[in-house]
């Protein structure tokens, strides 16, 4: 009798141990908020984050990938990142304003860097990673840059010079950089979440925007646009951001696979990212509904007159020192146009 209720006292022990079993062994979750498309340079290099990080962990920690604003649309996610409802984000550089970090407008001024080459020498220097330590004051860590690329101009009439702006409401993004670059050619700049700029084209509340073709494309935005100018004359890229509390709890065995995954993941993003871009232009010529127009020299450098004086009016805004030490990376005189 004693005997067999010490056994059955065991087995009971046993199975408390087992039912506990699994809760120990519950990956850590990362929940991954973004607003674009899955076949995008940012949403495959989330995907790209989240499969290595399931190998390189073996399964101790778990991405959950949320594209295309499904779970938060661009200000409620950065809300979200603050509140811990969501652990990691790649906002695009122009969308930290409202959280208080206006200088990473910088890399909103028009024509500042001339091509991947420059914005690296950027993201990649002391520059972009003193940007990233303005963070954590919020309780954000910035742990890399991803690419997206150069921004065009898409509208319903042909842009071939800054007049053809003129009047126009353009969809920006919530930088006041890009307000000011929109009201340089005298067009009327309105703020507004992405999710919401292809209804936006559709019914004529704005007239139109300006992206990387890789969002044009995936949004479909070039069946409701009837030209794009490819007039690179901004770019538009991320910073992968995570929630500092959370980031800075996780396990040290966790940790080092984690940055490992990010290296991974952030040299595949800055890989694919003209590729990419390249081929969603591609995409949108053979889809036929948009009359792609390649400015001419002459018609670039209109452009960039017209808006490089955005600069000088920004400087008080995102610190001329930081505009300074870009020109020095990138060897940009704008008294040289
Ligand atoms: C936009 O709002 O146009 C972009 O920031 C979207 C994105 O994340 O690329």
């Amino acid at each position: 009798m004693k005997l067999k209720s010490v056994l059955v006292g065991a087995f009971a022990a046993a199975g408390l141990a087992m039912a506990s079993l699994p809760a120990l062994a519950d990956p850590i979750v990362i929940k991954f908020s973004h607003v674009v498309a899955v076949d995008t340079p940012k949403g495959k290099a989330a995907e790209f984050f989240k499969k290595r990080v399931d190998e390189l962990t073996k399964g101790k920690v778990k991405v959950e990938v949320y594209p295309n604003s499904q779970l938060y649309k661009d200000k409620e996610e950065m809300e979200a990142l603050q509140l811990g409802a969501v652990q990691m984000l790649a906002p695009s550089l122009a969308k930290f304003g409202p959280l208080g970090v206006k200088e990473f407008e910088v890399f909103d001024l028009p024509f500042i860097f001339d091509d991947y080459n420059d914005l690296h020498k950027v993201t990649q220097g002391p520059v972009g990673q003193g940007l990233l330590k303005k963070l954590e004051p919020k309780g954000i860590t910035g742990l890399a840059y991803w690419d997206n690329g150069f921004k065009s101009f898409s509208a319903n009439t042909p842009i071939h010079k800054p007049e053809d702006l003129k009047g126009k409401k353009m969809r920006i993004q919530s930088s006041k950089v890009l307000e000011e670059q929109m009201r340089s050619v005298g067009s009327i700049p309105q703020v507004m979440a992405f999710s919401e700029v292809y209804q936006a084209l559709q019914t004529g509340v704005v007239d139109g925007t300006e992206n990387p073709i890789s969002n044009l494309y995936t949004q479909k935005m070039h069946e409701v646009q009837k030209y794009l100018s490819l007039t690179n004359h901004g770019y538009l890229g991320y910073a992968v951001i995570v929630n500092k509390k959370f980031w800075d709890g996780l396990p040290a065995d966790v940790k080092g696979p984690l940055d490992t995954a990010m290296k991974e993941a952030t040299a595949y993003a800055n890989k694919i990212a003209k590729e990419e871009n390249d081929a969603s232009l591609e995409g949108v010529k053979k889809a036929g509904k948009t009359t792609v127009y390649v400015p001419t020299k002459e018609e670039r450098l209109a452009f960039k007159r017209a808006m490089v004086p955005v600069h000088q009016k920004m400087e008080s805004r995102i610190g001329k020192e930081t505009i300074q030490e870009i020109y020095k990376e990138t060897e940009f005189d704008p008294s040289k146009l």
